[in-house]
């Protein structure tokens, strides 16, 4: 398991930690595939009830690392990043996270496919896909419109502006906010109170929910992972990610895309 990726148990519960806060938690193949095998891990055990993400202090997740993106994008389903979506998306034991600070991309993305989110004030969202010369992914561009309404989810797919927590609540991208020193307990707690019930009742519960939506995630995963591995190779994106590492701003005049 990678060194950035954290496991505890809590009774019942399973929590999985990023943990690289010197790089905002930006996720690399390594730690997806540590949150891959965490995640079956968890699924296969018996004594395990509920899993629960959570990241540093100061941040959930800055999203992919964007040095991977640049040197070693994804090229297919079998990606780290894709297997980890695909593996949280087929979870059946219930899925809560609890949000400090940024969470960014996957770090926001991930969150519609977990059954109970809490945040901190702290919590800082963003889907910057499109400034990064990038398109949705996740199922994202299906689950944000069906969530919120297409305008508030072009507001935030295609300005990509940070929004705080209170607009995640608004929106119903969170169940509630907790005061940041509080959050994790309050997230642990909801967590061993869920892995109390009955977990039959539970599991078959949360299939039900999912039934209906499952093939058209499925079909819209799909479709998003294939424009967003062409999209990772256009000008756009390599021109606004070598801008990131230059601390410069993206000169997108520049950038003709002929990908698309
Ligand atoms: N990939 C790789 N490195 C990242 C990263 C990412 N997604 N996000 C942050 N880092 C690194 C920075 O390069 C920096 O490294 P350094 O100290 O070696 O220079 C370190 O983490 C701290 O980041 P910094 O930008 O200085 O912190 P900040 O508090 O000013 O800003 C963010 C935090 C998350 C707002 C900002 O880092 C950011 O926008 N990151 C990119 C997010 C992104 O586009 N993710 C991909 C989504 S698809």
């Amino acid at each position: 398991m990678s060194q950035h990726i954290l496991t505890t148990t809590h009774g019942a519960v399973v929590r999985i930690q990023i943990n690289r806060p010197e790089k905002k938690n930006a996720l690399t193949l390594a730690m997806y595939d540590a949150m891959s095998e965490a995640l079956l891990a968890a699924e296969a055990d018996p004594a395990v009830r509920v899993i629960l993400f959570a990241g540093a202090e100061s941040c959930f997740t800055a999203g992919n690392d964007l040095g991977d993106f640049l040197d070693n994008p994804p090229s297919g389903e079998e990606s780290p990043v894709f297997r980890f979506l695909k593996t949280l998306i087929a979870a059946q034991k219930p899925v809560l996270a609890a949000v400090h600070g940024v969470a960014v991309g996957i770090g926001t993305t991930m969150l519609l496919h977990c059954d109970l989110v809490w945040a901190g004030p702290s919590a800082r969202f963003q889907l910057p896909f499109v400034n990064l010369g990038l398109t949705p992914e996740a199922a994202s561009s299906l689950i944000l419109p069906q969530l919120m309404g297409h305008r508030r989810a072009a507001e935030l797919l295609l300005l990509g502006e940070t929004f705080d927590a209170e607009t995640a609540l608004a929106v119903g991208l969170v169940n509630g906010l907790r005061a940041d020193s509080e959050l994790d307990d309050y997230v642990l707690h909801k967590a061993q109170t869920l892995a109390a019930k009955p977990p039959t009742a539970v599991r078959l519960s949360k299939e039900l929910m999912k039934r209906w939506p499952a093939e058209a995630v499925r079909q819209t995963m799909s479709a998003e992972g294939e424009i967003f591995i062409a999209r990772l190779h256009s000008p756009e994106a390599r021109e606004a990610m070598t801008a990131f590492f230059e601390r410069r701003q993206p000169d997108f005049s520049r950038a003709v895309d002929d990908v698309m």
